[in-house]
């Protein structure tokens, strides 16, 4: 465990490495529970950091556009901000305004990405592990009761990352929990992602409103350029005339993972065909955010000098779907009091 800076209220960031025997190693800090650095090998056996990020804290604390933190209570869009639930409305903080219509996103203006988390480092079998602990208050952020969350990452001996996310409360509420971390496979800094070869595990997604709020319908990809059950290049169709990719500015759209059966599934792989590395996401939630990183626009000075382009990383954020409390077709996010909310992704490295 290292230093990795102080806050501007003087509180000290650690940051902990978790490694294989392999070489394979994640740094993440107890800030916003952020992976900082991710190096996996490519075809050559050269380990690369496939992550976007930023060299010190400050960085983090200044502007980041949520890189590679934890992210809660809910992930994602929730529409105006506000959502009723037994009987009483819950109105939250509109940080967000996609195409000037404001909604709520990621848990807030102080949300899960931005709180100290309790860190706890361990070894097992597989590797190095850390365990995050944070009790989310009643009415942090507006939403109802104390909420005691925890996540794990582990290093496992086949080159994966593992994250375990539990969480419990006192009162009903919303829960979505993610990780939001940018992969360029390349390797970070390298240029956009758009020769990236993306294979999805979804017959459907959900379509947004012009404020990237589904529309409420789960849409068959058939016939679409959202349609990755077979691969194509990130780039492929993305600057197509399409109404849901000019929303966007790109993709930044839930997509429902076809089978799962509650063990961590295939929802996603990834292939970087110079380098060779290849990312599968294995998860056990319904939906899986495909975020093209439209919104990164060359101006943020990142890790190693590196200044990020547009779509210069793209994210798979594992979760259930945008706006759940207020979109009564789609999976339940309501965590009640006597319950324990599961949930796993595993992001795991290989070559091609
Ligand atoms: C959202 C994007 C948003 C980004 C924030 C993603 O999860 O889908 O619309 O801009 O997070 O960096």
């Amino acid at each position: 465990m290292t230093s990795f800076g102080q806050s501007p209220d003087g509180h000290e960031a650690r940051l902990y490495t978790l490694e294989n025997s392999n070489g394979f190693r994640a740094e993440i800090t107890d800030y916003g529970g952020i992976i900082v650095r991710l190096f996996a090998r490519d075809r050559k056996g050269r380990l690369g950091d496939v992550v976007l990020g930023f060299d010190t804290l400050a960085g983090y604390v200044a502007q980041s556009p949520y890189f590679g933190c934890i992210i809660g209570r809910v992930g994602n869009r929730i529409a105006n901000g506000q959502f009723t639930l037994n009987g009483q409305t819950y109105t939250l903080a509109k940080n967000n305004r996609p195409g000037g219509i404001p909604c709520h996103l990621h848990g807030g203006m102080r949300g899960f990405d931005k709180v100290w988390w309790d860190a706890e480092p361990f070894t097992n079998a597989d590797g190095g592990g850390l365990r995050l602990r944070y009790q989310s208050k009643d009415g942090e952020e507006g939403y109802p009761g104390n909420l005691d969350v925890s996540v794990t990452y582990l290093v496992t001996g086949d080159d994966a990352l593992r994250i375990d996310y539990e969480a419990q409360t006192d009162r009903a509420t919303p829960v979505n929990l993610t990780n939001h971390s940018y992969f360029n496979l390349a390797g970070e800094g390298a240029p956009p992602v758009l020769g990236h070869a993306l294979t999805l595990n979804a017959s459907a997604y959900t379509p947004v409103n012009a404020g990237l709020i589904p529309r409420g319908e789960i849409t068959p990809v058939e016939n679409t350029p959202f349609d990755f059950r077979a691969p194509h290049t990130i780039g492929d169709r993305i600057d197509r005339p399409h109404e849901q990719l000019r929303f966007a500015g790109g993709y930044d759209h839930n997509f429902a993972l076809d089978a799962r059966d509650g063990a961590p599934a295939i929802a996603a792989t990834v292939l970087e065909p110079q380098s060779g590395r290849l990312l599968e996401v294995l998860t056990t939630e319904p939906g899986v955010q495909f975020y093209s990183g439209n919104f990164l626009t060359g101006m943020l000075a990142g890790k190693n000098g590196h200044v990020y382009p547009r779509r210069g990383g793209f994210c798979l954020e594992t979760q259930h779907f945008p706006d759940s409390p207020n979109q009564p077709d789609f999976p339940p996010v309501i965590l009640q009091p006597g319950a324990t909310l599961h949930s796993t992704t595993v992001y795991r490295f290989s070559t091609r």
